[in-house]
């Protein structure tokens, strides 16, 4: 099975992949941290990508799916979680070239919709581990014990770069021009399920479970 979550920054695609991930026995292809590890450590790539990420801007569609398609030749025969990707129609069409080659299909695209002050709110309150990357927010999901990581007992959660208020803010414009249409790509091959993005976590991964179930 292979399956894409779409949505703006934020929305909880990263969380709802979790779960899927364990559901379905999937892997979970996260563009955003291969991105950040390639930053993380230095590669040429990395370094060609983070003076977009910084600013919230895309990285180039030849960069991101050149790092797709190496990463899709590992996977087999596994499900796949698409998460954060694709990001534009020329990755839509790139990923449509891919799966063909490889004689497979994509399944369903999940769309989480949910209001902009919705993801500001939740994005500014979200703090990450940097050593094992679990992800919490400080309102909606806390770690036990203040500012150490609940995985791994790191002390020190930390905001994203990109999520300082200023990018947030090119990352929905950025989210709306270019990522948004994808939407109506899928719509026209039949592949789109709007999901509310708008209520807590359990929520959501109930209505994408009855979504996936039916
Ligand atoms: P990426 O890392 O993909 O970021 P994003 O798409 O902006 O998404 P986020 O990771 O910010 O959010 P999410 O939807 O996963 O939400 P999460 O589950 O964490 O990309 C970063 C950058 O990399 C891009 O700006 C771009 O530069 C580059 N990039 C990446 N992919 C690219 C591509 N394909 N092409 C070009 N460039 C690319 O949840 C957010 C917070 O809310 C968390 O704290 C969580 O605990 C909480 N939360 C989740 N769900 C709920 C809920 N239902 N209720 C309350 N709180 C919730």
């Amino acid at each position: 099975m292979r399956i894409i979550l779409l949505g703006p920054p934020g929305v909880g695609k990263g969380t709802q992949a979790q779960f899927l991930i364990k559901r379905l026995e999937a892997v979970q292809l996260s563009t955003g941290d291969l991105l950040r590890t390639a930053i993380r450590e230095r590669t040429e790539l990395g370094r060609s990508a983070k003076k977009y990420m910084d600013v919230g801007d895309l990285v180039p569609d030849s960069i991101v799916l050149g790092l797709v398609g190496e990463w899709l030749a590992e996977q087999g025969e596994r499900c796949v979680i698409f998460d954060g990707f694709p990001r534009t129609i020329a990755q839509a069409e790139g990923l449509d070239r891919l799966l063909d080659q490889m004689g497979k299909k994509l399944d369903r695209v999940l769309e989480l919709v949910v209001a902009d002050k919705t993801v500001i709110n939740r994005i500014s309150a979200r703090r990450s581990c940097p050593v094992c990357g679990a992800v919490y927010n400080l309102l909606s999901a806390p770690p036990k014990v203040e500012n150490v990581c609940d995985n791994c007992g790191r002390e020190g959660l930390e905001l994203r770069k990109d999520d300082r208020p200023e990018v947030i803010a090119n990352r929905l414009r950025v989210y709306h021009a270019q990522t948004e249409p994808l939407a109506d790509y899928y719509r026209q091959r039949g592949l789109l399920t709007a999901i509310d993005g708008d209520q807590g976590v359990k929520a959501v991964e109930a209505e994408i479970k009855d979504v996936l179930d039916a």
